[in-house]
């Protein structure tokens, strides 16, 4: 596997690639990588010829009291997990290679901003549009794969290379998840062990609403309800939001019917937890 570290260099082997008739697929990530990220790179070797990881913690899409500089990091083990799985290329940028002096520009797509983790990190998706766009144009990928872990992330991302008329395709791979049910994340190695029981109440509740929704409940306010008690019977009081929103416009509803994403965000200690199911009726 290559590690690349400078926009230069990238693009120079991403247009080689392409002039080679090779496709290529490419999986953005902050790194400290888990299953979760190596499952896209799977998908991705399926669905191009060259896959090419990059490794970002990108400090515009942290709030000023959010964790950028505690975020975990370890290039080493990642790009030992990257490799084995396959990636022709790390992309691995510094900070000066992706916002040189001078640096002005953001990319946002409205109003799917302002709900779920939009409403309670301002700026938070801004910062992911406008360092994924940044990617994308040094990539320049044939496919974008990203997780439904993210599900907003997803859904916004998705718009903006549509808005955008990128010829970006863009791959949301299903969410991974630890035997017990916790959905993977950079973010679980801040939990301790009594707090990694409690964070188990979140996934737990997103189960409780899909089989509420089998049993043939309709009701957003009953299901959210019950998902709240089963949060706060689990030991999560400090709750963002949970919420059952139309799966493509992200616009609350009141009663399930068509495809709909049901999410939760809670503080478990001080780590923040997002989770989410997807549910078509
Ligand atoms: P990061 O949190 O490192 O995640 C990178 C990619 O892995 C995202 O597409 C995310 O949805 C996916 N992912 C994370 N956990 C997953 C899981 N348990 N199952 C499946 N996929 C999972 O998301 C980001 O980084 C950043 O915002 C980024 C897109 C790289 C822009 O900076």
């Amino acid at each position: 596997m290559k590690l690349i570290k400078s926009v230069g260099s990238m693009r120079l082997w991403s247009n080689q690639t392409r002039a080679r008739g090779k496709t290529i697929a490419f999986v953005p990530t902050m790194g400290f990588l888990h299953e979760g990220h190596l499952s896209l790179v799977r998908r991705a070797r399926r669905e191009a010829s060259a896959v090419v990881m990059s490794i970002f913690v990108n400090p515009l899409q942290f709030g000023p009291r959010e964790d950028f500089v505690a975020y975990p990091r370890d290039i080493q083990r990642d790009s030992a997990l990257a490799g084995a799985e396959g990636c022709d290329v790390l992309f691995f940028p510094a900070k000066k290679q992706m916002y040189p002096e001078g640096f002005l520009t953001r990319v946002g797509v409205e109003r799917m901003d302002g709900v779920l983790c939009g409403a309670f990190r301002p700026g938070h998706f801004v910062g992911v549009c406008t360092v994924v766009l940044k990617l994308a144009n040094i990539v320049r990928p044939h496919v974008l794969l990203v997780g439904q872990k993210d599900a907003q992330q997803a859904v916004i991302l998705g718009r903006m290379l549509r808005d955008l008329n990128t010829e970006v395709r863009l791959i949301v791979c299903p969410t991974v998840r630890e035997r017990d049910g916790l959905a993977m994340s950079s973010r679980n190695s801040y939990l301790s062990p009594k707090e990694r029981e409690r964070a188990l109440a979140i996934s737990r509740s997103l189960f409780l609403a899909r089989k509420l929704v089998l049993c043939g409940e309709r009701k957003a306010a009953r299901i959210l309800g019950q998902m709240k008690s089963a949060l706060s019977r689990g030991g999560i009081s400090d709750i963002d939001y949970v919420a059952i929103l139309d799966a493509k416009e992200l616009v609350p509803v009141k009663t399930v019917r068509g495809e709909v994403l049901i999410a939760v965000a809670a503080r478990v200690g001080t780590t923040r937890l997002i989770d989410n199911i997807k549910l078509r009726i």
